[in-house]
């Protein structure tokens, strides 16, 4: 269960306490106010109705929050996607981008999800014109399964990850050895 320490990060549970951290990261994203100040109250919902949610990571070497990765039922609104199936997604703050922390925190995210969580498959959605996001899953092993689109209507490639033939539950992702 989290905490989850990775080689540079720790990965913990999305709180009250993050509203304004994460009001300043949506902003330098393009998000607005009201975006993450909504996120975060179905987050925290989410967490109690389903006991698992949204993640914060920080970095273990001084503790500043540098990324969300965003876990959740997808509800209504994504064509490819149906309300129950478990969506991930991930948001870095700028001046950590393009060193390995969306990678980093969604591989952790995602095989907690799948084996300590037991949710059968993760799925995610990204814009074609997103390639930084495209090579994360990829390189979490995510694969393609189709087309749809956002909420917003954009169109969108669904990848989907499921936790691989033989896997126990119960394994705990994080730190490589040595
Ligand atoms: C997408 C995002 C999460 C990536 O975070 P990150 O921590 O920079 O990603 P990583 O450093 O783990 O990089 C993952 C891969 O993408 C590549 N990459 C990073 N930025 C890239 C860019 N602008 N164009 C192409 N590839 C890029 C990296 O080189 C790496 O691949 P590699 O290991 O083969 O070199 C970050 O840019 C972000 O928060 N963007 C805004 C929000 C967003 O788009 N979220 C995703 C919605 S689906």
């Amino acid at each position: 269960m989290l905490p989850i320490e990775t080689d540079r990060l720790i990965l913990r549970p999305l709180e009250v306490g993050d509203r304004d951290w994460l009001v300043a990261l949506y902003a330098a994203s393009g998000g607005s106010r009201d975006d993450a100040a909504r996120e975060l109250t179905e987050a925290l919902e989410h967490e109690r109705a389903h006991g698992y949610g949204h993640v914060v990571a920080e970095l273990r070497d001084g503790g500043e929050r540098v990324a969300v990765v965003e876990l959740h039922r997808a509800g209504e609104g994504v064509v490819g996607i149906a309300p129950d199936e478990v969506e991930i997604g991930w948001l870095v703050a700028p001046a950590h981008r393009g060193v390995g922390v969306a990678t980093e925190a969604a591989r952790a995210v995602s095989g907690f999800a799948l084996d300590q969580l037991g949710i059968e498959h993760l799925v995610a959605y990204v814009r074609p014109a997103n390639a930084a996001s495209r090579r994360v899953v990829e390189k979490i092993g995510m694969r393609r399964r189709g087309s749809g689109r956002s909420r917003s209507g954009a169109e969108v490639e669904i990848f989907e990850l499921r936790r691989p033939v033989g896997r126990r539950r119960g394994v705990t992702p994080g730190r490589t050895p040595g």
